[in-house]
């Protein structure tokens, strides 16, 4: 059976990828600092999988010879590498930090599967490396544009980190995907995000201020240049999300890449915009949310949505949940949370 490491697994993402990939038959290494999460998903996962012996290690990949020492204890096939600060304002007003994290796990791990024969990186981007494009929808071929955060210019980075060690050392090969908006949780409602403080995505805040945690919603602009006036996004469910990393894992695996490194986009190619979304949430889970207008918020692109083409093409991936199925599950999670 093929191992697949999974950096930063206790997480939003990791975990829901864990559930993925168990599921299609992989056996999986999960490894986290648990700087920003607890055991919350990592026991989800347990729970959903009957993986009671889910292995779950507990170290930075910042730090080199944790690294070394874990690719040199396991046998990794794959390793797909999440783990990363992922706050946007944050990283504007502590950009070392991000700096440091970020660059620095990413090299570490790129620099052990290097030395211990793992061929495969499967890294985590997005779709902020496209900033606010000038063609919609954006297709892998669209230019990125300079980051407005130093969050979105790690992604840019290690993007270039991974495509330079790809075509430098022959040890290893390496897709990219850049996700669009991740939202939702699995439909069991024991993983789903777990954001620390006041949430800055619009989902999490969604939720909380319909359990009851926040008193109002503040929608962030009513007068772009869209068919509302609100911005447009992507919307991906997770569970989707999850499954493109399992295609793209089996893409490596089964030999099927046709370039050393690739990049895939994975949305779903329908815009939804703020309003649309707020309107959806309340009809599908038949409930009143608390918002207003607000101000722009700064650093917000106007639209922006995916041409998932080429995942659809090269993965034999695609996205399969509505908006409404998402929509409940992120709730029925926030109720989760909340022992409803
Ligand atoms: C942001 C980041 C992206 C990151 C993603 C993680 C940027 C420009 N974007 O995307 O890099 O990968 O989070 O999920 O750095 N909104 C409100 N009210 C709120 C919160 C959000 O109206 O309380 C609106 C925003 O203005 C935006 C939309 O909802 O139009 C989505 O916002 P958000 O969930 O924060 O995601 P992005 O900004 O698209």
């Amino acid at each position: 059976m093929k191992r697949v490491l999974v950096s930063g697994g206790a997480g939003f993402i990791g975990s829901h990828v864990t559930v993925e990939l168990i599921e299609a038959g992989y056996d999986v290494l999960v490894a986290d600092d648990m700087s920003n999460c607890d055991l919350t998903c990592y026991e989800g996962v347990k729970k959903i999988t009957g993986r009671d012996d889910l292995p779950f290690v507990k170290m930075s990949f910042c730090d080199m010879e944790a690294t070394d020492k874990l690719f040199s204890e396991w046998k990794i096939d794959a390793v797909i590498h999440f783990a990363a600060f992922k706050a946007v304002g944050e990283s504007v007003s502590d950009p070392l930090k991000y700096y440091g994290n970020n660059l620095q796990s990413f090299i570490n791990v790129l620099e052990a599967a290097k030395a211990h024969g793992c061929r495969n990186v499967l890294f985590s981007s997005s779709a902020t490396v496209y900033g606010e494009p000038e063609e919609l929808p954006v297709t892998e071929k669209s230019p990125r544009q300079p980051s407005t955060s130093p969050y979105g210019n790690t992604k840019q980075i290690c993007e270039d980190i991974l495509r330079d060690s790809v075509a430098a050392y022959p040890q290893i090969r390496g897709i990219a995907l850049r996700y669009f908006n991740p939202i939702g949780a699995h439909p069991s409602a024991l993983i789903g995000e777990l954001p620390r403080g006041v949430p800055n995505n619009l989902v999490p805040f969604i939720t909380q201020t319909a359990i009851g945690r926040r008193e109002c919603l503040s929608i962030f602009g009513d007068d772009y240049p869209t068919p509302d006036g609100t911005c447009q996004r992507d919307y991906i469910d997770i569970v989707d999300l999850a499954r493109a990393h399992v295609c793209a894992v089996a893409r490596m695996l089964d030999e099927k890449m046709e370039q050393e490194y690739e990049i895939f986009n994975v949305g779903t190619g329908r815009p939804l915009s703020v309003m649309e979304l707020v309107n959806a949430f309340q009809k599908v889970n038949n409930l009143k949310l608390n918002y207003k207008i607000a101000p722009r918020r700064p650093g917000d692109v106007t639209a922006i949505w995916a041409d998932p083409t080429l995942a659809n093409e090269k993965l034999g991936w695609k996205a399969t949940r509505t908006t409404e199925e998402t929509l409940a599950s992120a709730w029925a999670w926030e109720k989760h949370l909340a022992g409803k």
